[in-house]
């Protein structure tokens, strides 16, 4: 394990925080979770078995989208899809459109196919080890480690960014992320509880999330403010240490706002690739070298003008800013191939990601229907 130089174990307020052999980390850290565990909707109550359907589910919409997002969609996905035989029976439509709005939709399409999977290959049983679920698709180490510590209390540890700040501070571990993943995961591994995984797991998450948070960490609440070793030099915030980013590059497309009598045309994107299979505007490619001013091609002849401003969206690996192009066919109109006519009353539910969502609330605010 890395430190800085100034700190070393000898300089902790005690010598040695945790002992991993005594488990009393693990003790005090459960014994606060007893306590302040939050209530969320995927998580079995104290004494209940939890359900691994749920706790996949949960797990992968959790990826990269914060609690408070992903509660009403997984409420609604549940009413929709109640177990995994009927997800895996959905049509892959109906499983994109409950996901529109949540974001990374290779989420979604590997959602299914893991359903899928799990109905053909498992006789509907979610594996119980973190082998067998990460060779499931969408499965990768921290949700194998959270699903088999949370599921089936196997001895594993789920390591999200929460759980990097809390252990990078505990131990004042100065190697930057994403190098660090391998230190963290060692030092998290070596408190784990073993007669209570999933409880460990999910309690390191809350501790994360409520207590050791990003800019104001409450230590006088913490359960291991005693040992840990950022808090006793005064200088949490400085932990995780991270890489420096790459700057996202700006790319630029236009898209096209067709109108129809009281309808709009909309495409479905290619199914792989970003955003594939969602629902979209038509339009241009979205790349460095467009230009705002380019109007997108459109399948029908029209006369275009660009409403004013743009769309912005952030996507992981770059940023977006889309002009929106306005032009109107006589109604009655036949749509294209691979396009439709929705009604502009029903927009809301036709399963728009937020990117063109965007685009389409610039559209209505215009030119109101
Ligand atoms: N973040 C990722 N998984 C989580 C979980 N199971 N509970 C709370 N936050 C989480």
């Amino acid at each position: 394990m890395t430190r800085t130089r100034t700190q070393g174990r000898a300089q902790a307020a005690s010598p040695d925080p945790y002992p991993p052999s005594t488990g009393a980390g693990a003790a005090a850290l459960l014994a606060w979770y007893d306590r302040h565990r939050r209530r969320l909707p995927w998580r079995a109550l104290p004494g209940e078995v939890a359900d691994p359907y749920r706790v996949w589910l949960s797990e992968i919409m959790l990826q990269q989208t914060t609690v408070a997002a992903v509660g009403p969609y997984f409420t609604r996905f549940l009413s929709l899809f109640p177990n995994v035989a009927a997800l895996a029976d959905a049509p892959s439509e109906a499983v994109m459109r409950a996901w529109a709005g949540l974001g990374y939709y290779s989420r979604a399409r590997n959602l299914h196919a893991c359903a899928k999977a799990v109905m053909a290959a498992h006789g509907g049983r979610f594996p119980d080890t973190e082998e067998g679920l990460r060779a499931l698709p969408g499965i990768g180490p921290y949700t194998a480690g959270a699903i088999a510590a949370i599921a089936f209390n196997r001895q594993a540890v789920a390591v999200d960014g929460n759980v990097e700040r809390v252990m990078t501070r505990l131990h004042r571990i100065a190697t930057p992320l994403p190098a660090a993943k391998v230190e963290v995961r060692a030092a998290t591994l070596a408190l784990l509880a073993p007669d209570r995984p999933g409880d460990f797991a999910q309690a390191l998450m809350d501790l994360g999330a409520t207590i050791c948070t990003p800019t104001t960490p409450a230590c006088g609440l913490c359960p291991w403010s005693g040992p840990c070793a950022a808090r006793a030099q005064g200088d949490m915030l400085a932990f995780p240490v991270k890489a420096p980013k790459r700057a996202r590059p700006l790319r630029h497309g236009s898209a096209l706002w067709l109108v129809s009598g009281a309808n709009v045309l909309l495409t479905r994107r290619p199914p792989k690739g970003l955003l594939g299979g969602m629902v979209a505007l038509p339009g241009s490619s979205w790349t460095v070298t467009h230009r705002l001013d380019q109007p997108p091609p459109s399948p029908l002849p029209a006369r275009l003008a660009r409403l004013p401003g743009h769309a912005a969206h952030g996507f992981t690996h770059f940023d977006l800013h889309v002009s929106v192009w306005r032009g109107e066919v006589a109604d009655g109109t036949p749509a294209p191939p691979d396009h439709w006519w929705e009604p502009l009353a029903g927009l809301a539910q036709a399963g728009l990601p937020t990117v063109f969502a965007k685009m389409a609330q610039l559209a209505i605010a215009a030119a109101p229907p």
